[in-house]
């Protein structure tokens, strides 16, 4: 009998795309982040939780690449951040940034001229569905309309990763749901995605790992699913609640 002796495989470990070691983050007497450690595994949909202030949109900025942090890292695959990220990082920008005078058709020409190689507009128009209000006045695009808009010209030069601070802030029930929709299918596109939300539900749904902070630290960090199993509560309001005895924004109250 021949054996064949096979080299012994461990669990296939995901690439890390980014790893923040000891960030902080001050303006003045103000400490936004206060020291935060993590890595985020290329492809997931990593989320950043938590209250207005916490700290979540300064923690996007240095990720982004947009600030410097006061102290501590961020590494891309383990070196320091290249001077080309930013074409390799693709940013949902405000609502302001969005030129209102012209169509979302006009909008996507634009920021597709910026690029050598843009994806196809049609394909953007396809994903994104914006057909059904292309050709329409900017300014009269609904919240749900005008969020799929500025995720798309996020993506026009085709980044690895996708940064979403609140994308779904402000919107309806079928509007949010929509994006949901949206953002699960970048995610199968196989994109890192790193977003920020104050919707435990939001959070639960699309997220493989998230960070919950609290006044720039993170009270606790892992997959929702095994943070609430862990902590043997039934969703992650209430966990955040017997954390901080806070209580966050629940999205069932919002959506009524
Ligand atoms: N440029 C700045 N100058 C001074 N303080 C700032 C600046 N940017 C943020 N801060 C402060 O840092 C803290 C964290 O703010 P940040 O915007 O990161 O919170 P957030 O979690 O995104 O909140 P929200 O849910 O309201 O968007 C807040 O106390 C904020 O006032
Ligand atoms: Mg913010």
């Amino acid at each position: 009998m021949v054996t064949v002796l096979l080299p012994k495989i461990g669990p296939v470990m995901p690439e890390v795309i980014l790893s923040v070691t000891g960030l902080e983050k001050s303006y003045d007497k103000v400490i936004a982040v206060a020291g935060l450690d993590f890595d985020i595994a290329k492809g997931e949909c990593f989320g950043l939780l938590g209250p207005n202030g916490a700290g979540k949109s300064t923690t996007l900025a240095m990720l982004e690449g947009m600030e410097d942090p006061t102290r501590g890292t961020v590494q891309y695959y383990g070196g320091p951040l290249p001077s080309d990220y930013q074409t390799r990082v693709g940013i949902q920008f405000q609502a302001t940034a969005l030129q209102d005078f012209l169509t979302p058709f006009d909008n996507l020409k634009l920021f597709s001229s910026f690029y050598d190689d843009p994806i196809p507009m049609d394909h953007l128009i396809d994903q994104f569905r914006l057909q059904e209000f292309l050709h329409r006045d900017s300014r009269r695009l609904s919240g749900g309309q005008r969020q799929r808009l500025l995720l798309a010209l996020a993506l026009v030069h085709n980044p690895e990763i996708v940064f979403l601070d609140e994308p779904t802030t402000g919107l309806d029930p079928r509007s949010r749901r929509d994006l949901w929709d949206v953002v699960s299918a970048l995610k199968a596109d196989g994109r890192t995605l790193i977003l920020t939300t104050h919707y435990m539900e939001e959070a639960e749904i699309l997220c493989d790992e998230l960070v919950i902070l609290s006044h720039g630290k993170a009270l606790l960090q892992g997959p929702p699913k095994q943070l609430i199993a862990d902590a043997g509560v039934s969703d992650l309001d209430t966990l955040f609640l017997s954390l901080t005895g806070e209580t966050l924004v629940k999205t069932q109250e919002v959506m009524k």
